[in-house]
């Protein structure tokens, strides 16, 4: 029995020693101390040994296991830090390798003159809300006033996905859809998307953006309006930046006005920037109409309030004197890399 011991042991140790992966060596400990093991057949059979004997013999066995599984441990550790040190060896990293450059993204000269916008307003305790580009004709002319034969409405003008939906004209249905939700008071900029049927040239793009403004409150004036737009013209365009507010009209505001800056060029002075009138058209604004007012569910007797509307691309254009509208959108990288 002992020499049968140690020739399973032998034998054991001699597989052990051959295995060149660790799979190899499960397939040794199975074969070996598993159920159906070497070892085990033995064990099994002990019953043909002297009772006296049993003792020793199974002593014996135990320590034949214990030496095979010590083994086959040393085997495992050692080739699994073999593995490792040659897994290490084949992904030396060279630290003075020059890195690979990342080519990072940049913000749009659009994104900037947004986020400047917004800053501002936020600052003065606006909210900013987004409203939808696919537009029901109700919100983005209907409930502005905007009456059906009003040209705004003609197919040269507008992009009709139906008779009642079109892609809005416009940021200011987004002052319709607020307006109806009844939390009052209001302070919201609204920046977005819009579309006009336009052909493409310097200046104009069938897709470009603006930024509505809305107020409704008691007790606004157009006071309130003035000073606001004129914080905001200081602000964008320097603290020097002086506001004329000219007469104009909107459907949905009344009074109306248009707004110009002094040219931040010139000073006022007139120059090529300014076409020499020392003055640069901004935004379009007034006070919200009080028919506006009760289409939208606000009593127009005890709530008023302004609205105004940024041309986004206008702005930015100004800013970064960009004389070119489509450069803004060929997303040409040397171009949009210089603001
Ligand atoms: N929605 C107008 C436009 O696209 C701009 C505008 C004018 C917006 C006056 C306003 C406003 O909110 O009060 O031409």
């Amino acid at each position: 029995m002992k020499e049968k011991l140690e020739q399973i042991k032998a034998e054991a140790i001699a597989q052990i020693r051959a295995a060149d992966v660790p799979e190899r060596l499960n397939d040794v400990r199975v074969k070996f101390l598993g159920k159906k093991g070497e070892l085990t057949a033995v064990l099994k059979g002990m019953k043909d040994v002297a009772p006296e004997e049993r003792p020793k013999v199974g002593q014996l066995v135990n320590d034949t296991r214990a030496a095979i599984e010590t083994i086959l441990e040393e085997s495992k550790t050692k080739m699994e830090r073999a593995i490792r040190e040659q897994k290490m060896k084949e992904e030396v990293i060279d630290v003075t390798l020059p890195s690979k450059k990342n080519i990072m993204g940049h913000r749009h000269p659009n994104t900037i003159a947004q986020e400047e916008v917004e800053r501002i307003f936020v600052g003065m305790g606006y909210e900013v809300i987004e409203g939808p580009e696919v537009e029901y004709d109700e919100y983005n002319f209907e409930k502005l006033n905007i009456p059906a034969d009003h040209p705004a409405k003609d197919e040269q003008d507008t992009f009709y996905i139906n008779k009642d939906i079109v892609l809005r004209t416009q940021t200011s249905p987004v002052q319709a859809r607020i307006m109806e939700q009844g939390n009052l008071p209001i302070r919201m900029i609204s920046p977005g998307r819009v579309f006009r049927s336009d052909e493409v040239d310097a200046t104009h793009s069938p897709s470009f953006h603006q930024i509505e403004g809305l107020v409704i409150d008691r007790n606004i004036s157009f006071a309130d309006l003035k000073g606001t737009l004129e914080v905001f013209a200081k602000e964008l365009f320097g603290p020097e930046t002086k506001t004329k507010f000219r007469p104009h009209h909107f459907p949905f505001t009344e009074p109306s006005a248009e707004v110009d800056v002094s040219c931040f060029k010139c000073g006022g002075k007139g120059c090529r920037f300014c076409k020499g009138s020392g003055w640069i058209e901004i935004l379009g604004c007034g006070m919200v109409h009080p028919h506006v007012l009760e289409m939208c569910g606000i009593d127009p007797t005890e709530y008023g309030g302004f609205a105004f509307g940024v041309g986004l691309e206008r702005i930015a254009l100004l800013k970064y004197e960009i004389d070119d509208m489509r450069l803004l959108y060929e997303n040409d990288i040397r171009f949009l890399k210089q603001f």
